[in-house]
C-alpha cells in the first residue's frame, strides 16, 4: 500500500494555534494537546490525526470529554467523525521516552528528553495532523524535576520558573508557524556554550550550543562555523536570522546527522565536538558543513517548507546546494568540489545502478525515511547546481530571491520552485524538469575530429540513461557541459565558437546527440569536456591515454586535472583485474604523479586527492560483474608499484610537512596534513621494516587525531606486533571517550587483512559495542559492509550473512537505522554471479522475517524485485 504523489489532497483540517504541555517523566511523559482546529474541506470528512504508540487519556472537543463512541483510536490514528467546522480539541496521551529505542519522537539520550520528528516521529508524542502542510503557531510548556535543569523548545522563551516538590517549567513560544515536523524538544543537564551575533539589520541574536556537561570547549569550532554560516547566507543570498535566539543541542544517540528544528536543531554530537586531540580535520571539515546546512534550513526548509514529503529535495538538494557552495567559500572550490564528486559517485550513482535507483523526486514509498538518500540530497543539489550554471549566477540570485518573496510562510513544490526561475529569465523549463522525474545516471559520450586545414574541431556528443525500476525508457535531458581545450604541452588553447572568442564554453547537450564545431582551432587539441563536473553524469570520450597526461600535467580546471590522474588509474587497476597488467603504462603513470607531487604552484589538499587511488567500489562500479578480490589486489599492486617509485618523494613529503607550531583546524592547515598522511599511507604500501617504524613513529609522535588515525592506519596496513600493540594504547588512552572510540570500532571495520572479518564479528561482543547507539552500530557493522569490499564479500558468505544477522537485530529496537544497512546487500545484480546468488539469499532471509518493520521490508522486497 505504497503513498502516491497523484494522490495527493489538500488536509481536511488546518491547526491555527498549538498549546502543548509536557509532564517529563522517563517513563511516564504526559502530553496535554490543545488545538485550535478550522476545517478546510468538505463538509463530509471526518477529522483523522495521526498517533502510534500514545496511551489515550482523554479526548475533548471544546471543553466536552468524547464517549468512546464519539471517537475511535487504533494503531495509527485518532478519528473523530462529526467534528465541527471549527473548534478546540483537547487531548491527554502518555508516552515512554526511556524505552523508545527507535529514536523517533521523544526519547532518552545519555539521561536527557530529546526529539527527532522528520519525517513523521511528531506522531509518538501526540495526535496531530502530521504532515508537512499543516503549518501552525507553537506554544509549548514543559515541566520537570528540577535535574533536568535545561528545558528547551522553539522560538523565544516566554515565560519560566520553580515549581514546588522539586520542580520547574519553562514556556517557549514560536512566532513562525511550522510543520509539526520542526518541533523539538530538549530536557536536561547540559552544559551551554554562548555568543553572539550582530544581523545585517542591526539585531543581535544570541547563540547557544548545548552539550554534554564538560564540553563546551568542543562547541567552540561549531560556533564558528555557525558565526561564519550566519554571515554568509546574509552575504551570498540575502537572508537574514529571523529570531533573537539560536540553539543548537548536541546528544549521542541520534539516528542521522542532524536536525533543522526551528530556532533549535539537534545535533549527532559527532558532528559537533570537536578539539584538536579528538577530533579529525575530516570531522573538522564536516562539522562545518553540517552547522551550516542546518542554519541554512531556516530559509530553505522552515521558512518555506515542502507541500508533502515527495517534495523532500526542495529542501534537502537546495541546502546541500547551498552548504556546498558556503564549504567550496571556506575552503576552495576545486578540493571542495572534487570531494563531493567523489561522494556523489560512491554513494549516488552506486544507487543509481541498483534496485533502488529512484528520482530525485519519488513518485511513491512505502516509508519516506527510506528517501533520505544520496539522490535526494547529492543529485538534487546537481540539479541545482545546473540550474545556476544553465542560467547564470545573476539569474540564478534573482530566482532564488523570488522563491523567498512568494513562497516565504508555506509550504511548496518543486514545481513551484522551477516556476520562479522561468518567471525571471523567461525562459522555458520543461526539458529541465525530467531532472527530477527521471531516475539514473546518464551516460554522454563525445568524439572528436580535428581538422587542420580548416582549424575546425567537430565535437559529437551523445547521451542515453539505462532503464532504472518501473522507468523501462528515459527522454533525453538538458546536460551542460562546460568544456575548453589545451594544446600539447597542457596550455589553455583559445577558439572560436560561432565566431566568438573564447577560452572556454558551456554546450547544452539537449538532444540524443548533438554536433558542435569549435573554430580557429590552432593546433591539434586536447578537450577538457565536464569541467567541474558540469553534470551528473558518466562521460566517455575517445581521448587517448596521452591526452589524459597532458590534462594531468596541466589542465587550467583544476577539477578535470584530478579526474585525469583518476582515469588513467582506474583503467591501470581495472586492466590488472582482469589479468592484463601493463607495466610500462603503470611506470609512465607512477612518473606524472610523481611530477605533478613535486608541482610548487599547486596546493597540498588538492595534491593528497591527486594521491588518493579509485577506491574499491568506485571501480567495482566501472567492472561488470564486479570482482572485488580481484579489484582489491589489484588496486594493491598499483599502490605498491607508486610506492615504490615515489619513495624518496614521498618521505621527503612526509619529513617536510610536519608540523612544528600550534594546531590549527583550518584548510591550509588540513591540506597540509591531508598530504602528510597521504603520503605515509602509500609509503605503508610497501610493508617492509622501516615503514613499520615510520608509521609507528608518526603514531606515538601525534600531536593531533588527525595524525594519530593517520599512524594507526598506517599501521593497520603493515599489520604484526606494532599495530596490535598500537590498537591497545590507542583504546586504553581513549576509552572515556565515546567519538574517538568510535573511530576505533571504525578502522578495524575496514582492515582489508583476512582476518578482519573474525576479528569484526567478535568486537560485536566487545564491552564497548552498543548495538543501541547508532554511532557505534555504525562505526563497525556499516563502515565493515561499505569500507571493506575484500572481506565483505568474503567468498564463503560470511560477510553478508554477518550484515543480514545484524539488520535484523537491529530491526527490532530501530527500524530507520537497521534500514539504512540493507543498501549494501542491495547492489547483488552488479556482482559475480556466485557472490551476487549469497548475497541474495540473505536478503531473500531478511525479506522473510516475520514481523519485519516497514522500512526493512520496503528495501529488501524491492532489492530483490526484478
Ligand atoms: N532534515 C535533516 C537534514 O538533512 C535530516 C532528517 C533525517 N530524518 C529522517 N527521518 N531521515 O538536515
Ligand atoms: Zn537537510
Amino acid at each position: 500500500q505504497p503513498i502516491r504523489l497523484a494522490d495527493y489532497a489538500p488536509p481536511a483540517f488546518l491547526i491555527d494555534e498549538v498549546r502543548l504541555d509536557f509532564d517529563l517523566a522517563p517513563n511516564t511523559t504526559r502530553v496535554k494537546a490543545k488545538l485550535t482546529v478550522r476545517r478546510n474541506g468538505e463538509h463530509a470528512q471526518p477529522l483523522v490525526l495521526n498517533g502510534e504508540r500514545l496511551k489515550p487519556v482523554s479526548v475533548a472537543i471544546d471543553g466536552r470529554v468524547l464517549a468512546e463512541a464519539e471517537r475511535t483510536i487504533d494503531a495509527e490514528f485518532l478519528t473523530i467523525p462529526n467534528a465541527p467546522d471549527a473548534f478546540v480539541l483537547e487531548t491527554e496521551v502518555e508516552i515512554d521516552p526511556e524505552n523508545n529505542k527507535a529514536l523517533e519522537g521523544l526519547y532518552m539520550s545519555g539521561g536527557r528528553f530529546c526529539t527527532q520528528c522528520e519525517a513523521e516521529g511528531f506522531r509518538k508524542i501526540t495526535w496531530y495532523p502530521d504532515r508537512p502542510d499543516v503549518l501552525s503557531r507553537f506554544t509549548v510548556r514543559i515541566e520537570a524535576d528540577r535535574k533536568f535543569r535545561h528545558l528547551l523548545s522553539n522560538g523565544n522563551l516566554i515565560d519560566a520558573g520553580e515549581l514546588p516538590g522539586g520542580r520547574h517549567f519553562a514556556v517557549w513560544n514560536d512566532p513562525f508557524p511550522k510543520p509539526c515536523y520542526l518541533f523539538a524538544l530538549v530536557g536536561g543537564e547540559l552544559d551551554v556554550l554562548e555568543d553572539k551575533l550582530v544581523t545585517m539589520t542591526g539585531r543581535t541574536v544570541d547563540l547557544r550550543i548545548y552539550v554534554d556537561p564538560g564540553m563546551a570547549p568542543r562547541a567552540a569550532y561549531a560556533m564558528d562555523a555557525l558565526k561564519r554560516s550566519m554571515k554568509w547566507d546574509e552575504e551570498t543570498f540575502g537572508r537574514e536570522y529571523d529570531l533573537d535566539l539560536f540553539m543548537i543541542v548536541a546528544v549521542r544517540d541520534f539516528n542521522f546527522g542532524a536536525m533543522e528544528n526551528k530556532g533549535l536543531n539537534i545535533f549527532n554530537s559527532s558532528l559537533l565536538l570537536a578539539d584538536p586531540a579528538t577530533a579529525t580535520d575530516m570531522d573538522y571539515e564536516r562539522i562545518e558543513s553540517v552547522v551550516a546546512h542546518e542554519y541554512f534550513h531556516n530559509w530553505t526548509g522552515d521558512r518555506i517548507t515542502c507541500r508533502d514529503w515527495f517534495q523532500l529535495c526542495l529542501k534537502e538538494g537546495l541546502t546541500v546546494f547551498r552548504d556546498q557552495s558556503f564549504s567550496a567559500d571556506m575552503r576552495g572550490h576545486a578540493v571542495q568540489r572534487i570531494k563531493d564528486v567523489k561522494a556523489l559517485r560512491a554513494r549516488q550513482f552506486a544507487e543509481d545502478q541498483g534496485p533502488l535507483a529512484h528520482p530525485v523526486r519519488p513518485s511513491s514509498y512505502l516509508k519516506i525515511d527510506n528517501f533520505y538518500t544520496a539522490t535526494i540530497y547529492e543529485k538534487g543539489s546537481e540539479v541545482i547546481r545546473m540550474l545556476k550554471t544553465l542560467i547564470g549566477p545573476e539569474a540564478f540570485r534573482k530566482g532564488m530571491d523570488l522563491y523567498f518573496e512568494r513562497w516565504d510562510g508555506h509550504a511548496t513544490t518543486v514545481e513551484e520552485f522551477i516556476r520562479c526561475f522561468a518567471d525571471v529569465t523567461g525562459r522555458d523549463f520543461e526539458g529541465f524538469f525530467a531532472w527530477y522525474e527521471q531516475a539514473g545516471t546518464p551516460r554522454v559520450s563525445l568524439k572528436q575530429s580535428y581538422d587542420a586545414a580548416a582549424r575546425t574541431l567537430e565535437l559529437e556528443l551523445a547521451q542515453e540513461t539505462p532503464p532504472t525500476p518501473g522507468q523501462p525508457t528515459k527522454k533525453p535531458l538538458p546536460i551542460p557541459v562546460t568544456l575548453g581545450l589545451l594544446d600539447g604541452d597542457g596550455r589553455t588553447l583559445a577558439f572560436e565558437r560561432d565566431g566568438q572568442a573564447a577560452d572556454e564554453t558551456l554546450i547544452v547537450l539537449d538532444q540524443a546527440s548533438a554536433k558542435v564545431t569549435l573554430t580557429g582551432v590552432d593546433a591539434a587539441p586536447v578537450v577538457s569536456a565536464l569541467r567541474g563536473f558540469s553534470s551528473p553524469v558518466e562521460l566517455t570520450t575517445d581521448a587517448r591515454a596521452s591526452d589524459r597526461y597532458v590534462q594531468l600535467a596541466g589542465d587550467a580546471d583544476l577539477f578535470n586535472r584530478w579526474e585525469a590522474g583518476q582515469e588513467l588509474a582506474r583503467a591501470l587497476i581495472l586492466a590488472r583485474a582482469k589479468g592484463a597488467a601493463d607495466e610500462v603504462s603503470e611506470e609512465r603513470y607512477a612518473e606524472a604523479l610523481g611530477r605533478a607531487l613535486n608541482d610548487q604552484a599547486s596546493d597540498p589538499a588538492f595534491k593528497a586527492l591527486l594521491l588518493a587511488l579509485p577506491s574499491e567500489s568506485d571501480l567495482a562500479l566501472a567492472m561488470a560483474p564486479a570482482d572485488p578480490a580481484a579489484i582489491h589486489a589489484a588496486r594493491d599492486a598499483l599502490r605498491l608499484r607508486l610506492s615504490l617509485h615515489l619513495t624518496e618523494d614521498l618521505q621527503r613529503l612526509h619529513i617536510g610537512l610536519q608540523e612544528l607550531g600550534e594546531f590549527s583546524p583550518d584548510a591550509a592547515s588540513a591540506g597540509r596534513r591531508a598530504l602528510r598522511n597521504a603520503a605515509l599511507d602509500l609509503l605503508a604500501a610497501n610493508p617492509r621494516a622501516e615503514t613499520g617504524e615510520l608509521a609507528d613513529g608518526h603514531y606515538r609522535a601525534a600531536a593531533n587525531m588527525t595524525d594519530a588515525m593517520g599512524g594507526l592506519s598506517a599501521l593497520m596496513q603493515i599489520g604484526g606486533d606494532l599495530y596490535e600493540n598500537a590498537l591497545t594504547d590507542f583504546f586504553q588512552r581513549w576509552k572515556a571517550e565515546p567519538l574517538v572510540i568510535d573511530k576505533w570500532f571504525a578502522l578495524q571495520a575496514r582492515d582489508p587483512d583476512e582476518s578482519a572479518l573474525g576479528r569484526v564479528m567478535g568486537l560485536t561482543a566487545h564491552p564497548a559495542f552498543d548495538e543501541k547507539n547508532p554511532n557505534r552500530l555504525r562505526a563497525l557493522v556499516s563502515t565493515f559492509a561499505n569500507f571493506n569490499p575484500a572481506r565483505f564479500h568474503d567468498p564463503s558468505g560470511a560477510g553478508y550473512r554477518f550484515l543480514a544477522d545484524q539488520i535484523l537485530a537491529v530491526d527490532g529496537f530501530n527500524p530507520m537505522t537497521a534500514a539504512r544497512l540493507v543498501e549494501p546487500l542491495g547492489g547483488w545484480r552488479r556482482y559475480k554471479p556466485e557472490l551476487g546468488a549469497l548475497m541474495r539469499k540473505e536478503l531473500e532471509r531478511i525479506a522473510g522475517t516475520e514481523g519485519l518493520s516497514k522500512n526493512v521490508y520496503e528495501l529488501a522486497t524491492k532489492a530483490l524485485a526484478d
